[in-house]
């Protein structure tokens, strides 16, 4: 299914042992040269608290100025790997001094379409002691489409291949510089790399023993598609939170289990007395208010993608809702099908409709599509997944998680405990796509950097409890997360709740105080019995 061009064996053979040859050069770069298909851009030896400039970082990957923050004594290494002679993924390595690894590896994935290093995750790795990995997924920049235009291998790299020779890289790195491989191999990502981790499970399950996946993007070319088709339809979200968050007994802001609540905008009616007639929706509107919340069918009727959760704001990817004319604000969809689908630089969404949605998924530029729910080799050889999704994501429906959740258990046909066993699924109310939101939704989150150094345990650190669960088989019963003031992690706690594993759910014991996590328990989801 997919033509490794570049293979381990090989490079076992060739490459000598890495050694430290002077504290600016940690690693002999002509050995590294003369591997097949690697070119080493860069080799130096760095401080644990010294920044680093990272000059050639394209504007969308957060510009020349751009530093990473060292957060270990380590070896940095950067590799470009050609994966055809038309592709190549950029991977960079950093390496704990020998003394203080802990022995295991961590690799990172990507955001949106792709071509940042998430050098958020690698410096959390690093300053835990993990050798700690990254990649551009091959391509530089997560806005622009030139890099996919007539270059079908860029776009495998993107679609189903980086992660993979990212990971193959690291074992090598690994064996050679430390002189044995890392006791486990561990993967953390969220959005476009929670469907790379998902993906690499399916494809390559030896790659990996644990991996925290977080709002993963599984069913990509139907979630941006969809921004494409809920532009036009308009949303009003304020009213809603006003209506359903006290139902849950706590008013705050959050609705704490969105699936849970029936929505009818018809409640919304100008002339039902129940909103301020600013706000109340003509008939029109509720019509577009109800379809901004249903489901989304292809051109043959057959449901595709699932309804946003209640309160989540599905208009922030259309800067429009007065006029009808709804401008997307958005721009993965236009990038990815002018550069990855049609192959045209001239082509514009304005029209984007059920059509471009379903000959995009037909084509599945790059196997870029990673629905598929068949781990069997991965659950069979007792690897473990943590993934959390926040029920007020806007960009990739928390309901996502919940199907694919369902769709794994069904295509291994076990039980809730055998699922439970190696996948566990939280969800984490009032948070958006990834981080941030006004939920207590700091868990040790991938992509965000840094730590808070006094949680750092398997209660709140969701990484943390992965490597106790992979290396101590004790599997995290609870997640508790937490919310800081101005959401400076590592600041002043202002709450911190408890989350519990898919389908259990996190009930206020109607009691304590609700920003404490005590005050919240697991309770069996009424959908259980
Ligand atoms: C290097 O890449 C080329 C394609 O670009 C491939 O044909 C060749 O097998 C690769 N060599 C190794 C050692 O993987
Ligand atoms: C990405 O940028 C790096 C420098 O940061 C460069 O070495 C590499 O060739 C670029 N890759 C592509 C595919 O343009
Ligand atoms: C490095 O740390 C500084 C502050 O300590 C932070 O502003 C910056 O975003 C960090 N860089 C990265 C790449 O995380
Ligand atoms: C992409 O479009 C260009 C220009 O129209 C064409 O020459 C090229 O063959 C196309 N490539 C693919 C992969 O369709
Ligand atoms: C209705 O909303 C408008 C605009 O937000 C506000 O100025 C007005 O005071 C509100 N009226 C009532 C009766 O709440
Ligand atoms: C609709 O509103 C947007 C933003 O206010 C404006 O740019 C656009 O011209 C309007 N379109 C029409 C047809 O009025
Ligand atoms: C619509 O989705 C169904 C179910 O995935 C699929 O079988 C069908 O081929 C799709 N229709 C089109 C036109 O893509
Ligand atoms: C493994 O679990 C035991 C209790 O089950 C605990 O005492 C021990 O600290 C754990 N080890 C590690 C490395 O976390
Ligand atoms: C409230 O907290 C107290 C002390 O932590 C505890 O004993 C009590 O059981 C809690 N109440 C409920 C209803 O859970």
């Amino acid at each position: 299914m997919v033509s490794l061009t570049w293979s381990i064996a090989i490079l076992a053979g060739v490459i000598v042992r890495l050694v430290r040859s002077s504290p600016e050069t940690c690693v002999s770069v002509g050995t590294l040269s003369s591997i097949p298909n690697v070119t080493v851009v860069a080799s130096e030896y760095l401080l644990s608290g010294s920044q680093i400039p990272l000059p050639g970082t394209v504007e969308s990957c957060g510009g020349p100025d751009l530093k990473a923050n060292i957060t270990a004594d380590i070896c940095r290494l950067v590799l470009l790997v050609a994966t055809t002679p038309s592709s190549e993924v950029q991977v960079e390595a950093w390496l704990p001094e020998p003394q203080s690894w802990n022995g295991r590896s961590i690799a990172t994935g990507n955001g949106g379409i792709g071509g940042c290093i998430d050098y958020a995750t690698m410096q959390n790795g690093a300053a835990l002691g993990f050798a700690s990995f990254g990649t551009n997924a091959g391509h530089n920049g997560s806005v622009g489409y030139e890099f996919f235009l007539n270059q079908p291998e860029v776009i495998n790299d993107f679609g189903h291949r980086a992660i993979h020779i990212e990971a193959d890289v690291s074992k090598v790195l690994v064996a050679q510089y430390y002189g044995k491989g890392a006791s486990k191999k561990y993967y953390a990502g969220c959005s476009t790399g929670g469907r790379q981790g998902f993906q690499n499970a399916h494809l390559y399950p030896e790659d990996f023993d644990g991996m925290l996946l977080g709002s993963p993007g599984v069913d990509w070319l139907h979630i941006v598609a969809s921004k494409g088709i809920l532009a036009r339809r308009i949303a009003i979200v304020k009213a809603q939170i006003e209506q359903l968050d006290a139902l849950d007994g706590v008013a705050d802001g959050i609705i704490d289990e969105p699936t849970q609540h029936r929505f009818d905008p018809t409640s919304l009616a100008c002339g039902t007395g129940l909103l301020n007639s600013s706000l109340c929706l003509h008939p029109q509107q509720v019509e577009s208010v109800r379809r901004a919340y249903e489901p989304i069918a292809n051109t043959s009727g057959h449901i595709v993608y699932p309804p946003f959760e209640l309160g989540s704001n599905t208009d922030v990817f259309s800067n429009n809702q007065a006029n009808g004319t709804a401008a997307l604000s958005y721009t993965i969809l236009e990038n990815f099908w002018r550069g990855a689908v049609y192959n045209d630089s001239s082509w514009t969404p304005e029209k984007f409709g059920e059509r471009d949605m379903d000959f995009a998924v037909r084509v599945n530029p790059g196997q870029v599509n990673a629905a598929e729910t068949d781990l069997t080799s991965f659950y069979r050889k007792g690897g473990k997944i943590i993934s959390y999704h926040g029920r007020n994501d806007e960009t990739v429906t928390s309901a996502l998680s919940e199907h694919f959740f369902t769709g794994v258990q069904s295509a291994l046909n076990i039980n809730l405990e055998d699922i439970h066993d190696f996948y566990r699924l939280f969800f984490l109310p009032g948070m958006h796509h990834c981080s941030g939101g006004l939920g207590a939704w700091s868990i040790g989150n991938a992509q965000k950097y840094p730590y808070d150094q006094a949680l750092l345990d398997p209660k709140h650190n969701a990484l943390i409890a992965l490597v106790e669960w992979v290396e101590n088989g004790t599997a995290p019963d609870t997640l508790i997360g937490t919310k800081y003031e101005n959401d400076l992690i590592g600041s002043t706690i202002t709450a911190q709740r408890t989350y519990c594993p898919y389908p259990m759910f996190s009930n206020w014991d109607g009691v304590n105080d609700t920003s404490l996590a005590a005050s919240w328990k697991c309770m069996p989801s009424r959908f259980d019995g």
